[in-house]
């Protein structure tokens, strides 16, 4: 196991510089930050403590003190986790050096001295097995790359051993026929268009390809910012594969509706999903 090397070159802090020229109306691709566009466009780190804390307190009455965040690229939610509490620690898993120094950067050093209750590993999440902790997250559909049955399987053993009697594995998924469908859907945020490009599906090997693309005000793009080489692994193909590898409960939590139809960002646990045409859900497994 290594740890990133904290005395190589790293990147500098954008946040503040980012958010100033969003405000003005003055990104482009030449002077945005891929990692800045993914997290104000992808992540909600603040819901997602929120959701971990309460699907913990269901299953076991209390609060989740160590968060172990697999696939955690700039580890947003580790620092969002150990702001939610003093007692609340985190371990950020990625291979990636370069995302991790930039996370150091921009996410953990102005935490100031929360920050030291994060501890970033640079590994492969299927090497690290300690500390254990109460919940493993491995968010955005990360552990999509694991593509063979076997290849997945040796993962979600490896998360097992990783957990302490009452621990918990959250996956999240996406699902629905629109999934399976070749298109671009784009998004407006503060300053920018966010571009997610379904580009490939192979309905026999169930593989995809998706990227991420920015747009931006002065008709500029960054193109591929980000790209996924994925396997669109099915709910009850996981949640068997999840039990064969020893968890005692698996549980899928589905996003409800209000009452126009639209999904409300509400997460309950549900043996009936509805025929939406693209859906998010969690898998719950308890050790
Ligand atoms: C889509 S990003 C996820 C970032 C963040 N956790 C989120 O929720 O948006 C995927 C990250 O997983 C990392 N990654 C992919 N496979 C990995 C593996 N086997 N072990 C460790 N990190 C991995 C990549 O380096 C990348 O930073």
């Amino acid at each position: 196991m290594t740890r990133a090397n904290q005395n190589a070159a790293e990147p500098k802090a954008v946040v503040e510089r980012m958010d100033r020229l969003a405000e003005e109306g003055r990104l482009t691709s030449r002077n945005a930050d891929k990692h800045w566009l993914y997290q104000n466009s992808v992540q909600n780190p603040e819901v997602e403590v929120k959701f971990i804390d309460r699907v913990f307190a269901n299953e076991f009455g209390r609060k989740p003190t160590l968060l172990r965040e697999d696939f955690c690229g700039t580890a947003l939610l580790c620092g969002w986790w150990v702001r939610a509490r003093e007692t609340n620690r985190a371990i950020g898993v990625d291979f990636d050096g370069p995302t991790l120094d930039w996370g150091r950067v921009n996410n953990l050093a102005p935490l100031g001295a929360k920050a030291d209750r994060v501890t970033l590993i640079q590994d492969d999440v299927r090497s690290v097995r300690a500390p254990k902790a109460d919940v493993l997250m491995a968010s955005n559909f990360s552990w999509w790359g694991f593509k063979t049955r076997d290849e997945l399987a040796v993962y979600l053993r490896n998360c097992r051993a990783s957990l302490k009697p009452e621990g918990l594995l959250v996956m999240d998924c996406y699902g629905g026929p629109e999934a399976q469908v070749v298109q671009e859907e784009q998004r407006d945020q503060n300053g920018f268009t966010y571009v997610w490009d379904q580009d490939h599906y192979n309905p026999i090997t169930g593989e995809v390809r998706c990227l991420i693309h920015f747009d931006f005000p002065d008709g500029s793009r960054l193109k591929k910012a980000f790209s996924y080489d994925w396997r669109l692994w099915t709910v009850p193909e996981t949640c068997d594969l999840l039990r064969e590898c020893g968890f005692s409960r698996v549980m899928v939590y589905w996003e409800g509706t209000d009452r126009k139809g639209e999904p409300n960002g509400v997460f309950r646990v549900s043996d009936k999903g509805d025929l939406a045409p693209a859906w998010i859900a969690y898998m719950v497994a308890v050790r």
